[in-house]
């Protein structure tokens, strides 16, 4: 039997995950109290031998719709830190959604590996579509840290449940230029508030992670008139950012120590801990990766 649906799995195809090779957690020592620091809680994990895929989908809740919440990629140390991240990012989608007044809850992704060494990426985004597509609707996926607007299209080849794929797909772009303007927005209203500013003209602004939001964000403040400092592991996305916006630069272990009127973290977390903030240089912090164990 053929399906014309594009999105329909052949039927014998365990809904394309390799089933056999799927590791449901059995208990363990962490897994429960972890999932209890919520009220609800669901954790889906799959293994695809092919790939080596292997993520986990966090469900937090679905009381107001369909969970949403980025992909991230990222080498976790440990099973557990990958397992305690998925569930905070999770959370937290909960309380955005819900925050924006969307008619959806919060649910996150992750898949354990280093993004920039992916052999196969059409292979690994279609077993992970395939994952996403075994829960029915109850998760859309979209881009996180390590994903990109590319990996989203190759994800929407095999599910439906999918947002920010690229505009010529039907999809609505790169997130990341927006979420990027939600944070110059956070900046903008912290720099009134805090510093009795209507505009960002000649503030300095320490941005920490250029990444997809880290680099938008300092094009937008460069624009306006801002100073920039700015960090990343990554000496690439650095040498790009301040070909663009002449800013200057301090290793990641100076930057929340930097005399600065804004401190923008924009990695992956952790930002703001006890061995950072007695450090810290600024005015305020504005930035939209601020705690978090990484
Ligand atoms: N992309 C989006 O649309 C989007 C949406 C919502 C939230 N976020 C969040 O924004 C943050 C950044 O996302 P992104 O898409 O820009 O990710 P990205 O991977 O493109 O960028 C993250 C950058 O942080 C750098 N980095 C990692 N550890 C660092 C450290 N300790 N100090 C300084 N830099 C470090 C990386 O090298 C990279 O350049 C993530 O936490 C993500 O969850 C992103």
């Amino acid at each position: 039997m053929s399906c014309a649906d594009p999105f329909c799995l052949p039927p014998d195809s365990h809904l394309g995950i390799d089933l056999p090779a799927m590791i449901i957690l059995e208990e363990t020592m962490t897994l429960f109290p972890e999932l209890a620091t919520a009220d609800r809680m669901e954790l889906h994990v799959a293994h695809d031998r092919q790939t080596g895929l292997k993520a986990l989908i966090g469900v937090h809740d679905t009381r107001l719709g369909p969970a949403i919440g980025g992909c991230r990629v990222y080498p976790y140390a440990t099973e557990q830190d990958a397992i305690h991240d998925v569930c905070r990012l999770a959370r937290g989608m909960t309380s955005k959604a819900a925050l924006a007044g969307l008619p959806h809850g919060g649910g996150k992704a992750v898949i354990w590996g280093d993004p920039r060494d992916i052999p196969d990426r059409r292979a690994l985004f279609h077993a992970f579509g395939r994952f996403v597509e075994t829960l029915g609707g109850r998760y859309l996926t979209s881009a996180d840290s390590g994903t990109s607007s590319g990996d989203l299209d190759l994800i929407r080849e095999v599910t439906r449940n999918v947002l920010g794929s690229s505009r010529e797909l039907g999809g609505s772009g790169d997130p990341s230029p927006f979420t990027a303007l939600g944070v110059r927005r956070g900046i903008e209203a912290v720099a009134e508030v805090v510093l009795g500013r209507r505009d960002l003209e000649g503030l300095v602004v320490a941005i920490q992670g250029v990444g997809h939001v880290g680099a938008n964000l300092a094009r937008e403040l460069h624009a306006l008139g801002c100073r920039l400092i700015i960090a990343d592991v990554d000496a690439a996305r650095v040498a790009e950012v301040v070909e663009a916006t002449g800013a200057s630069v301090v290793s990641v272990e100076e930057i929340p120590g930097v005399e600065c009127d804004i401190y923008a973290p924009c990695a992956l977390g952790g930002a703001i801990s006890d061995a950072t903030i007695d450090r810290l240089r600024c005015r305020a912090v504005a930035g939209n990766r601020i705690f978090g164990i990484i």
